[in-house]
């Protein structure tokens, strides 16, 4: 069977670490690969508007700023598609006819939405687009035939929902959509990244992000504002390592050639974490080497980044061709999508 990766993302912002390694190093290694037919990395602009439809203004910058983060990180158009969903029309079409293929109880009973709605106090207010959007997303991604979906494990309900339409669907109008399967990141730290704050997940309304578009100061003052062990006063005092973020962020960025050039007095991770949690090795030592790392990571990708901030048409070009293509393969399959629904009247 064909491969055909398709993503996506809500353009409610700027990029951050949480997305870089949850999401965007993923699709970066996939590229790479270079084992699929076709890629696909989608806009969720009309899925962002279900809960920000008081404030479009908002997600029409994100849609440039997202697409600034993904071709500085390295997303190639020519090998990847980028898109913006409401700009491909077939999309709200299937959506429209798999809403017949869905119950009010199934899409109340979808964990990620139930705590979506909790977050965003709805109450008895719940706009019926917002409940809707796993139905909508289940039209992205079989509208364009993909099978393998990378994704956190928040999203798994969605395409637990996909496939339940897909089968649906198939049983009632003949074999026509493809099943699709999720590809999760390698590691659930990835995933979760922290915020600065240790708090919770890296997230924009919690105000603990590192973006990927900051300048090295800030992520300077911001590595130097981390959480780490409140009881850890003195150099000397034995430290703690869970719950410390230096170390989760450690963790999952360091590897052996940072030691050997930004902290040679410690062989790797395992030794440097047994002489914190004895004590002697202080906040400032492990925050500078944590500072050392990411710029090493960001620098590139904010030289690329204000380099195309030169040329916005260029990013809008990018846009439009992307969403060209998309465009001609939606138009192809809702054809025979109509056909297995035998709504093609005029054939
Ligand atoms: N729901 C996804 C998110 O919040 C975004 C998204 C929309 C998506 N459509 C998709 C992801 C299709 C994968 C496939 O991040």
């Amino acid at each position: 069977m064909e491969k055909i990766i398709l993503t996506g993302d809500r353009p409610t912002g700027k990029l951050h670490l949480g997305h870089y390694v949850g999401s965007i190093k993923k699709r970066l290694e996939l590229q790479a690969e270079n084992d699929f037919s076709k890629m696909y990395v989608m806009i969720a602009d009309s899925q962002a508007l279900t809960d920000n439809f008081d404030n479009p203004v908002k997600i029409r910058e994100s849609i440039k700023e997202i697409t600034l983060d993904y071709l500085a990180c390295g997303i190639d158009p020519k090998k990847v598609t980028i898109f913006i969903q409401s700009m491909i029309p077939e999309l709200t079409e299937y959506t429209f006819y798999y809403l017949n293929l869905v119950t009010l109880a199934r899409l109340e009973r979808n964990p990620t939405v139930k705590s979506e709605l909790e977050q965003r106090n709805f109450n008895n207010t719940i706009p019926v687009g917002f409940l809707c959007y796993p139905v909508s997303q289940a039209a992205d991604i079989t509208l364009f035939r993909a099978t393998d979906i990378p994704v956190g494990v928040d999203q798994l309900p969605m395409i637990e929902q996909t496939n339940e339409i897909v089968h649906k669907f198939n049983s009632l109008y003949g074999e026509t959509l493809v099943p699709c399967k999720a590809i999760l990141p390698d590691n659930e730290t990835s995933f979760r990244l922290p915020g600065i704050d240790g708090k919770s997940k890296m997230s924009k309304s919690l105000g603990n992000c590192i973006y990927l578009s900051d300048d090295s100061k800030s992520v300077y003052e911001k590595v130097m504002k981390m959480y780490t062990d409140p009881d850890h006063i003195n150099i000397n005092d034995p430290g703690k390592i869970e719950g410390n973020v230096v170390f989760t962020y450690l963790d999952v960025f360091a590897n052996q050639s940072h030691f050997e050039k930004y902290l040679p007095d410690f062989k790797n991770l395992e030794e440097l974490k047994l002489a914190y949690q004895k004590g002697g090795v202080g906040d400032v030592k492990i925050k500078k080497f944590l500072y050392n790392i990411l710029e090493e990571l960001l620098t590139p990708i904010r030289e690329r980044r204000s380099k195309l901030e030169e040329n916005i048409d260029s990013i809008y070009e990018v846009l439009k061709v992307g969403t060209r293509n998309a465009q001609i393969v939606a138009k192809k399959n809702l054809e025979e999508f109509k056909k297995a629904m035998q709504i093609d009247y005029f054939n």
